[in-house]
């Protein structure tokens, strides 16, 4: 039985970020998005609400769960007997930082390799940062997340005004 992970920020998650993880659900029998807990950036969103967010939107996907993680990807997947973690690649500017990380990653858990994803061109453009900086002008992101997400970050915008 094949465990993936697919750690990440998402904040909020994307329709770039749902691509990855139906396609990633369909590869590998249990499929967790792991929200990390440590970030530098300060965050829209807190974990909890990311978590909220995150099961509502993969409802559908039988072997899709979404967990919270603090320190590193490594130790998390050690400790979780993951086998696989899952990234996307967007452009070749994702390249460097994401073949650093797989590196270190592989250097600190030989045992797991990074499986890379390449988005879905028409996601290709698409970031969390894009999507909160669209929606703090007051521009459309329907196109960018799931609808119950766009009203999340409206909301939670409304609400720092
Ligand atoms: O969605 P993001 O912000 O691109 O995700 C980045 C993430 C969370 C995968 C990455 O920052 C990470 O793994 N952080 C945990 C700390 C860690 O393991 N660092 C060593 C690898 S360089």
């Amino acid at each position: 039985m094949a465990k993936a992970i697919y750690p990440g920020s998402f904040d909020p998650v994307t329709k770039g970020h749902l691509d990855i993880i139906r396609r990633a659900s369909q590869m590998f029998d249990e499929l967790t998005v792991s929200i990390l807990n440590n970030s530098n950036k300060i965050p829209l969103f807190s974990v909890d609400e990311r978590v909220k967010m995150l099961q509502s939107v993969c409802s559908d996907i039988a072997n899709v769960k979404v967990d919270t993680f603090s320190g590193l990807t490594a130790e998390y997947a050690r400790r979780t007997g993951t086998d696989v973690i899952i990234r996307g690649l967007r452009a070749v500017t994702d390249f460097e930082y994401e073949l650093q990380m797989a590196q270190t990653n592989r250097k600190l858990l030989p045992r797991v390799d990074t499986v890379f994803l390449t988005t879905s061109l028409e996601y290709a453009y698409l970031s969390s940062s894009t999507v909160r900086e669209v929606a703090l002008y007051g521009g459309d992101i329907s196109e960018f997340v799931p609808p119950l997400v766009a009203e999340e970050v409206y909301r939670k915008l409304e609400k720092a005004d």
